[in-house]
């Protein structure tokens, strides 16, 4: 049995803005499964949602802040939770990265060194606490200075660090070093520092003793200049120690037979039944009831990354389709402005709710014929999964996570009963909207859909394999 510290800025149900969430409300109950002693620390938000009342641990002093630690368990399961509290940095509303406005916390720096530090002093059992980890988790660059801080301590922890998504990378200005007080020691090109800047991500990726990210496919595109932001020398140098182990999803909480958001429960043996599902679903967008007509569903962060302007370049010729198009997401907010403008060009056509909405996103993923997923990098992309386990057929561009967890459904792959989607090479509204078409064309076969639904319904996105490949890693150290 291993004792695992699994650092991480967002758990769901806790707190939660996007996929890193689910992991670490995921990963860490199949460890425990697994029969691992593990333990996540998080900082305490104002949002987040408690059932109960944490319980006091300790107060440290750090830099001269008195920072206290609390004791939750993630709701419904025994995993233990520990909350980094310290009122002047995290009792504020809004989300861990930005405040209501959106707009991102100005300290924000200091506020995850300090979070840094702490998890620090809990790895290396000066917190009270009677609990030393053999392992020490860290995902993105959040939590980067923990590998940092904790190479210069001795004997110390083994350290893995997970990119979830290599495009955030906490960088600030070198001045900014000696205002949080690092060791000096950390500062150099082969440490923290990334073309006089201060890179936490490159705390992790310089220093963990090993490095995973969240598909085999985005292990190696990073490793290439397109998809590494300036770090794919360092990645490639690190390439032993860098291995991809795929996302599972939380099977309990993404399931049609037992979903308590939606309208109507369904399995692979009542297929029929999820069509209950589209007719609430356009009542409550306001969009003509029509049981044939295919939804296409998206619920995204409305960001670059997601290829959203290749689906609002698409829309105009989507319009003139047999189609209806729904779509969750925030985000930019010119984004934001362009499709709202679409839905109320197009109300017939096209609903578009501008928010987070935990309820709708499962509705969406119950009730739309195809999902949207045109991304220009996945490092793993958990919807996809999502909508394959509700007969949702997606279309997405081929990359990272995308690539490792979609069959395209070509005469092969739907003969050989292997097809669970569409998916396209090139980030081109051309290239989307040939797929687009490809797939109306199999939604107007309805055998063969029906066939490929069930394909997609019966593939096995369950944590196990992966947690236990995490295992694997955390025996090698
Ligand atoms: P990323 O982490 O890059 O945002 P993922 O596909 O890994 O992408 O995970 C996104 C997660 O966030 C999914 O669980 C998705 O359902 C959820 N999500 C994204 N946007 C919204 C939204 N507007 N409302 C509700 N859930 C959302
Ligand atoms: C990141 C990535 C996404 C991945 C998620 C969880 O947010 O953008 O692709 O699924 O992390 O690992």
């Amino acid at each position: 049995m291993k004792k695992i510290l699994f650092a991480t800025s967002e758990v769901h149900p806790l707190i939660k803005t996007g996929g890193l969430a689910d992991v670490a409300g995921s990963l860490p109950k199949a460890l425990l499964s697994l029969e691992q002693d593990i333990r996540i620390i998080l900082p305490n938000y104002q949002s987040i949602k408690h059932i109960e009342q944490p319980r006091y641990i300790c107060t440290l002093r750090i830099d001269n802040r008195d920072v206290n630690i609390l004791e939750t368990k993630l709701p419904d399961t025994e995993v233990i939770v520990w909350l980094v509290d310290y009122r002047p940095f995290f009792d504020h509303p809004g989300n861990p990265y930005v405040d209501e406005q959106g707009n991102p916390w100005p300290n924000i720096a200091e506020r995850f060194a300090l979070f840094c530090r702490l998890t620090t002093e809990v790895a290396m059992n000066r917190a009270y606490m009677d609990w030393s980890p053999d392992i020490v988790h860290c995902n993105d660059w959040q939590t980067g200075l923990i590998p940092a801080l904790l190479s210069l301590e001795k004997p110390k922890p083994a350290t893995i660090f997970t990119i979830h998504n290599l495009a955030y990378q906490g960088l600030f200005p070198a001045s900014m070093y000696q205002s949080l007080n690092l060791p000096g020691k950390l500062w150099n090109p082969d440490g923290l520092e990334f073309h006089e800047m201060l890179s936490f991500i490159k705390g992790g990726l310089a220093y963990a003793d090993r490095i995973t990210t969240v598909s085999p496919t985005y292990a190696r595109e990073i490793q290439t200049p397109e998809f590494g932001y300036g770090l794919e020398g360092l990645l490639s140098h690190k390439q032993d120690i860098l291995s991809g182990i795929l996302n599972g999803m939380d099977l309990q909480q993404w399931n049609p037979e037992s979903d308590p958001y939606i309208s109507q429960n369904f399995t692979i043996s009542s297929l029929k039944n999820k069509i209950a599902n589209k007719t609430a679903l356009q009542k409550r967008m306001s969009l003509p009831v029509n049981e044939d007509i295919p939804v296409f569903g998206v619920i995204s962060r409305l960001v670059e990354q997601k290829g959203i302007d290749l689906i609002i370049n698409c829309l105009k010729e989507m319009v003139e389709m047999p189609l209806q198009f729904v779509l969750l997401g925030s985000g930019d907010n010119s984004i934001e402005l362009e499709l709202q403008n679409y839905a109320r060009l197009y109300p017939e056509k096209i609903a578009v709710t501008i928010g987070y909405d935990e309820s709708l996103a499962h509705q969406i993923e119950a009730s739309a014929d195809i999902f949207l997923m045109p991304s220009r990098f996945e490092p793993c992309g958990l919807n996809q999964m999502y909508s394959q386990r509700y007969g949702t057929l997606p279309i997405v561009r081929k990359t990272g996570g995308l690539a490792d967890t979609i069959v395209d459904a070509l005469p092969h792959t739907i003969e050989d009963a292997s097809a669970s989607g569409v998916s396209f090479n090139e980030a081109t509204p051309g290239a989307l909207l040939e797929a687009i078409k490809r797939t109306l064309i199999l939604y107007n076969s309805k055998s063969a859909w029906r066939q490929i639904q069930r394909n997609a319904m019966k593939k096995d996105f369950s944590w196990e394999m992966s947690a236990n490949q995490y295992l694997a890693l955390y025996n090698q150290l």
